[in-house]
């Protein structure tokens, strides 16, 4: 046995580690073991696996096998997680894997008709527009440049300024900096009325990148199309004056293009912090219509259940008139954006996309990722309604009135020997629905075209709680609480 080429071999194997060129624009990273080896067949100089542990692996990556790595996507796998350093890596491969089972109970309730609708109306294809072009306009917004900063602070100005316009005082935007990347995320924060410690969360991402050459990459559609339909999202829900009874964030996420940096680190802190997020919505490219049906719901690294009810919001609001929108499915076959950190860490997230995986938006990671291609915003529209219907319906709003308060603006309802009497002011606007919601949310009896006064016979229902909500003919919301003995 020759000792010195069995040693010669050894030490080979022990440096291959550096077999994938060290540049500043390497990292280290985790993915699927399948796609790890089939890249390194092709792309030996890009890759170099670290580590495999059951059907994972630790790699070394180079940049440019990042964006090789997006093109193959196109036909399977492989996307991969960033991962600080080499130890991160390797350590990352023996983390137990993640509880699923914990989730917070879905609230599946569709109940906010007239609000939802109020908000659909106010939603305003412009608005999206012109935000794409701003942010397009940063030039580049690639997680290490000045530019990505600027934009960060920059949007925080600009949702601080849009709660302001609104006079929204229970609404907060802080920075949010990071481990793994000088890019901050930006996080809006509307406290709950009702339930604080109850979050639901939509996001986007903030951060551009290109195959080009990083100082060129408008990254329009991936992701200013998401962050400016969030945006809109929120500012409809702000005109319409609508107060969740849970906490709503809203997210930009820094670094998401060099493996879901910011929301990782979020949706890590968030779990280590026994955040109870409720559910998470994802918007990553929305405005390229590249397919038959206007939004596809990807069905990897999501939960299922979500992605019923978002479907159920469709079939509630989007079936026919002004508002009507289509749908389907597909996969990424990947962690292919900030949903699969939140989903890594047991939340439940969904992701609406423009299009089916393969008929996505061929522009993205290039120079010519610009607003011009679609020339509207009227895709990107369809997304903001969604995601409204889904704040709405899932942080609800349940800001009920005093007595003092309920009256001021006109209105009566008492109960009395089991009938429930109703009053407006001939000032006001007349009574177009009374509805009755139990304690947790159901609702248990609506009374329809009811103008200024009556009373109906509420017998049937068991002594308890409830909330009585008036909506008006102009369409206002009006609850009050009611003890039924
Ligand atoms: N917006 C893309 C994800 C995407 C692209 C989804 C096309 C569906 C179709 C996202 O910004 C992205 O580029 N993700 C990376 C992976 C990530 C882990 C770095 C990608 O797809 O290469
Ligand atoms: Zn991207």
């Amino acid at each position: 046995m020759n000792y010195k080429i069995f040693f010669l071999f050894g030490l080979l194997a022990c440096w291959q580690p550096i077999a994938a060129q060290h540049t500043a624009h390497s990292f280290y990273a985790t993915m699927a073991l399948i796609d790890a080896e089939e890249l390194q067949e092709e792309h030996p100089q890009d890759i170099t696996i670290l580590a495999k542990r059951r059907n994972e692996a630790a790699v070394f990556l180079t940049e440019k096998a990042s964006h090789q790595l997006h093109k193959k996507v196109l036909a399977h796998g492989p996307g991969y997680i960033f991962q600080p350093s080499q130890d991160a890596a390797i350590s990352a491969l023996h983390q137990a894997p993640t509880v699923t089972s914990k989730k917070m109970p879905l609230p599946f309730s569709i109940t906010e008709d007239a609000t939802v609708l109020q908000a659909l109306n106010s939603i305003n294809a412009d608005n999206i527009e012109n935000h794409i072009k701003e942010l397009e306009n940063y030039g580049t917004r690639y997680h290490t440049t000045n530019s990505a900063r600027r934009s960060a602070e920059e949007l925080k100005d600009k949702w601080e300024a849009m709660a302001a316009q609104y006079d929204r005082t229970d609404v907060r935007v802080r920075l949010v900096t990071h481990t793994n990347t000088p890019m901050p995320s930006v996080v809006m924060t509307i406290e709950g009325a009702v339930s604080p410690n109850d979050y639901v969360i939509v996001g986007g991402h903030l951060d551009s990148t290109s195959s080009q050459g990083n100082n060129n990459a408008p990254g329009a559609d991936d992701d200013a199309s998401g962050i400016a339909t969030i945006t809109e999202a929120a500012r409809a829900l702000f005109e319409i004056g609508f107060q969740p009874e849970k906490t709503i964030e809203v997210m930009a996420y820094a670094a998401e293009e060099i493996g879901l940096v910011g929301s990782a680190e979020i949706a890590k802190s968030y779990r280590n912090n026994n955040v109870n997020v409720v559910a998470v919505g994802q918007f990553d490219m929305t405005n390229y219509n590249g397919s038959t049906e206007d939004i596809y719901f990807i069905e990897d690294n999501t939960d299922p259940e979500l992605n019923s009810f978002f479907k159920s919001l469709i079939g509630h609001y989007n079936q026919t008139g002004e508002h009507a929108l289509t749908y389907s499915t597909s996969v990424c076959n990947y962690g292919c954006s900030d949903h699969a950190s939140w989903h890594r860490e047991g939340y439940r997230a969904s992701f609406p996309f423009e299009a089916s995986f393969s008929n996505s938006n061929p522009r993205i990671h290039t120079a010519s990722d610009t607003f011009d291609l679609s020339g509207t915003a009227t895709h990107a529209a369809k997304f903001a309604k969604l995601c409204a219907e889904f704040l709405i319906e899932v942080a609800k709003n349940q800001a009920v009135l005093s007595v003092p308060d309920f009256e001021k603006e006109g209105y009566q309802l008492f109960v009395q020997a089991q009938n429930l009497h109703y009053k407006a002011l001939q000032t006001a606007s007349p009574i177009d629905q009374i509805s009755l919601k139990d304690v947790s949310g159901k609702s248990v009896l609506i009374k329809n075209k009811l103008a200024f006064s009556g009373n109906f016979s509420i017998s049937n229902l068991p002594t308890g709680v409830y909330i009585a909500t008036i909506t008006t003919e102009n369409k206002r919301q009006l609850s009050k609480k009611m003890v039924i003995r």
